[in-house]
């Protein structure tokens, strides 16, 4: 049997990261998806037709006036599986927001009925003006995923807000949105915060009690969450990966640090997912300066004082209609334990699954029950992290109160 490679028109503005978005368009041909390219005319000023011809294998145009015999500026949006744009210019996002189609490219973004995805990447200013957050919030009203720009350096001195994210992490997110398809966005308008990664509780300046979390499965969740349209933040303790395209990376030390970013973003949130590994303990003394070998003599014992439980905080403070879904690593007695804890912690769902020295930590896949609070139980098997997070999602939600219509 053979099916027909998926369909992507990657639509390129004028903004100077085109150029990483080359890399993005040979990651999506050589996963076997058929790419045109639709670049604005000013795009073509940073990067030429020949390279997006040449990489994608398809021609290239910029306006409606090149073969009209075929229709262009239908077929293409009409045929597409997804319509991705990045970089999205501000002048791009406001074209788009008041459903102008003054060339080949909003044409495409008012004929595609499949998902759409903008990238924006603009300096900062340009990214915060309110004429901008004005068409981003309009256009997401309307559906379309817009990616929350990186933050780090811009073009010249600046650094703030408006990177375009990772080109590796842009496919993450074409791949996923194109593996939902008909199943949507259904995190459209939500905020949910994800905690990953483990807290790091020191001991002197080179020194701490850690654990062996690698945030994975934390990233995994706002990976897919930001494919469901959500707006993702993800409190990351110690966490050694690519910060996941359009998520709002706070990142975290100790079990305090996370308190209080969690505590934070947790204010207007939707959902929040801890699937951090939270230190129960830290040392009691913090020494300045480091701890040296006593000549001869014994080890000073390490006194420990128990750190605050965010989860718990969470359930207690939860504003009306938040979900709160918590993971449990237990090594025995799993599902008792699991219940146990969702109970005491008043989580609407508990992630619970089976840790041991070759299980869990650091690997790609994952297996677990999630526990619901209302006696449900939903059994995930062994599989991707991703897959287990889509299940969270899923559950999240089913559980989630109708958005208000306006
Ligand atoms: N957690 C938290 N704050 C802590 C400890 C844990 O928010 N100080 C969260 C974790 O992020 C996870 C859940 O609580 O979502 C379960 O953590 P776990 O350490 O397994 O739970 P404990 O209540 O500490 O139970 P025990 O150590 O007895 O297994």
């Amino acid at each position: 049997m053979t099916s027909r490679k998926p369909r992507v028109v990657l639509g390129v503005s004028a903004g100077i990261a085109a150029y990483k978005v080359c890399e993005l368009l040979r990651r999506l041909t050589e996963s076997g998806h058929d790419v045109t390219v639709v670049p604005t005319e000013d795009a073509l000023r940073f990067v030429g037709e020949p390279t997006w011809a040449a990489l994608s294998g398809n021609p290239v145009s910029t306006a409606v006036w090149d073969g009209v015999a075929q229709v262009p500026h239908v077929r293409l949006g009409q045929g597409a599986d997804l319509v991705f744009v990045a970089p999205a210019t501000a002048d791009l996002l406001a074209r788009a927001a008041h459903g102008l189609a003054d060339d080949l490219l909003t044409n495409t973004l008012l004929t595609a009925r499949c998902p759409v995805v903008f990238a924006p990447a603009m300096h900062t200013e340009m990214w915060e003006h309110p004429a901008t957050r004005a068409n981003v919030a309009t256009l997401r009203e309307r559906g379309a995923i817009v990616v929350e720009p990186a933050s780090g350096r811009l073009t010249g001195k600046d650094t703030g807000p408006g990177r375009l994210p990772d080109p590796a992490e842009l496919f993450e997110v074409a791949r996923r949105v194109l593996a939902r398809g008909s199943a949507g966005h259904d995190l459209a308008g939500r905020h949910v915060v994800v905690s990953a990664g483990g807290t790091r509780e020191p001991l002197d300046p080179v020194r701490f009690l850690g654990n062996r979390s690698s945030g994975l499965q934390g990233y995994a969740l706002a990976r897919t969450a930001v494919a469901r349209g959500a707006r993702v933040t993800l409190v990351a303790a110690n966490v050694a990966l690519p910060d996941p395209a359009g998520a709002r990376v706070v990142p975290a030390g100790s079990a305090e640090d996370m308190r209080k970013a969690v505590l934070e973003a947790a204010g207007d949130a939707d959902a929040v997912v801890m699937a951090a590994a939270v230190a129960d303990f830290r040392p009691v003394d913090y020494r300045d300066s480091k701890i040296k070998k006593t000549e001869g003599g014994e080890p000073e014992p390490i006194r420990l004082a128990k750190n605050p439980d965010i989860l718990a905080e969470l359930g207690e403070r939860r504003r009306a209609g938040q979900v709160i879904v918590g993971f449990a690593a237990e090594t025995d007695d799993v599902l008792a334990n699991g219940r146990a804890k969702l109970a005491r912690k008043r989580s609407d769902l508990l992630v619970v699954n089976q840790v041991g020295a070759d299980l869990t930590f650091g690997r790609p896949d994952n297996a677990a029950v999630i526990l619901g609070a209302d006696g449900s139980s939903t059994e995930v098997e062994r599989g991707a992290k991703e897959a287990l997070a889509d299940v969270v999602w899923d559950l999240v939600a089913a559980r989630l109160d109708p958005l208000p219509a306006d």
